[in-house]
């Protein structure tokens, strides 16, 4: 332990704490007072990721021969504007993190492209991959296990400064200091060990870390599912500030619906390594399409008690078969509350419906036969599957985020962008 320690709860109040705002509760339809700037559509993507595959092989028997293949990414396509916030949701097991970690190169993809300004980043190699690395970056789920124990701070927010022999004018302690105030922490924390901090702090020196080589694009997996609610907010409105004032792109994974429904301009919703519904996040949170995605909104409770009372919990029966062995056709169809009111239609197993846009509704596209029968058939009688809330065990609602609207940092970037 450094000789200047000072315990996490010593540390000052951290600026973008106070004032707090009231964050909306899971389920409130009502958006931030000041939103982060809209994403620019106008040009070309940032991100393209086309058909990508990444497939893990099974090995078994004695010579660990392979057996077959765990489909965790099957043909995945998306993109993702500039300034844009791409959240990915779905089921542990979907194929999240590993859509995250093909695009920044940690996985190698079986197949798909995978291009960051036009440019195919599944070509590079060696010197031009490393060199290009600093263009995208991952902020990881467990700020515990990601921060190396034994290199302080500043080495570990250094490190990749000397692989890209950053910053230009070669002032390291300068440029640490500045990466650290812009993360809202003291710059004479470079002194210390990550064991010195608490999970929120650790979380943005992670972020730190991240920004030091100047990225456009930051995938953040789960960047707050392992910290304290009370420490969540800061994370969430640290990261909307540092978009608004470095112009980031993110893909944001999580599983909290009321998160990704604050933070992003558009949802994909993910199963079993496919993506089943991609949305502007108000048209995805007013009007769900696929049957999954319906399944997966009713469970978020709504805290107006009139509304919590009429909500119909859809209740997936099943677990998320292997990604290993599939479903035919559809895979959703063997957890499919739609398939079995339609009475197992055959082509739910027969075809598999490809993600095809909505003809009434811009930029929603669905992979489902039947994208017209779900809301309306969510909304009738119950079922064995279709419980009315009140009969269905509901979980009790998480306690409310508190997110301020984003206020600039004193701390300015070194760097613009154009
Ligand atoms: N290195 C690997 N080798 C074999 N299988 C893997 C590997 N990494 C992931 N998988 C499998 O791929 C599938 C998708 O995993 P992934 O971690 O991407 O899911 P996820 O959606 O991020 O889940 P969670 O919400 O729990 O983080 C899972 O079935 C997982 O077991
Ligand atoms: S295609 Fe069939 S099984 Fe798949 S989501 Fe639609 S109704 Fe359900
Ligand atoms: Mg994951």
């Amino acid at each position: 332990m450094s000789s200047g320690f000072v315990p996490a709860t010593e540390v000052p109040p951290d600026p973008d704490l106070v004032p707090l705002h009231r964050y909306d509760p899971p389920g409130v339809a009502s958006l931030p007072e000041e939103p982060p700037p809209g994403p620019d559509h106008h040009g070309s993507p940032l991100l393209e990721v086309s058909d990508l595959r990444v497939w893990f092989p099974i090995k078994s028997g004695v010579f660990r021969r392979q057996s077959g293949w765990i489909r965790a990414v099957d043909d995945v396509s998306f993109t993702v504007a500039r300034g844009e916030t791409l959240g990915l949701v779905g089921e542990s097991g979907s194929g999240k993190t590993t859509t995250g970690r093909a695009i920044v190169r940690v996985n190698r993809p079986t197949g798909g492209s995978i291009r960051l300004d036009g440019e195919d980043l599944l070509a590079l190699k060696g010197a031009d991959l490393r060199k290009r690395r600093r263009r995208f970056q991952m902020v990881f789920q467990d700020p515990y296990s990601s921060l190396d124990p034994r290199q302080t701070v500043g080495e570990i927010i250094g490190e990749p400064l000397d692989i890209h022999a950053l910053p230009a004018d070669g002032d390291r302690k300068r440029r640490i200091g500045e990466l650290l105030e812009l993360v809202n922490l003291d710059p004479r924390f470079a002194d210390r060990y990550p064991h010195e901090f608490s999970g929120g702090q650790r979380q943005r020196i992670g972020i730190a870390r991240a920004l030091a080589v100047e990225p456009e694009l930051i995938v953040c997996d789960e960047p707050i599912s392992a910290l304290d609610v009370s420490v969540q907010a800061q994370v969430i409105n640290l990261l909307e500030r540092l978009q608004r004032e470095l112009g980031l792109t993110y893909l944001f994974i999580a599983h909290d619906l009321a998160v990704v429904r604050h933070i992003a301009d558009r949802v994909a919703v993910m199963y079993l390594g496919t993506l089943v519904e991609v949305a502007p996040v108000d048209a995805l949170f007013a009007g769900p399409r696929h049957p999954y995605t319906i399944a997966l909104l009713s469970a978020v409770p709504v805290p107006d008690a009139d509304r919590e009372q009429q909500r119909r919990r859809i209740i997936l029966t099943g677990d998320i078969p292997s990604p290993a062995n599939p479903p035919s056709g559809c895979r959703f169809h063997t957890r499919c509350w739609l398939y079995e009111k339609l009475g197992r239609p055959r082509e739910c197993v027969d075809r598999d419906p490809p993600l095809d846009p909505l003809p009434t509704d811009v930029g929603h596209r669905v992979a489902c036969h039947f994208p017209d029968r779900g809301p309306a058939l969510s909304a009738g009688a119950g079922s064995a599957i279709i419980d009315v809330a009140g009969d269905a065990p509901v979980p009790p609602a998480t306690p409310p985020l508190q997110i301020r609207p984003v206020r600039p940092s004193t701390a300015r970037p070194t760097w613009s962008r154009a």
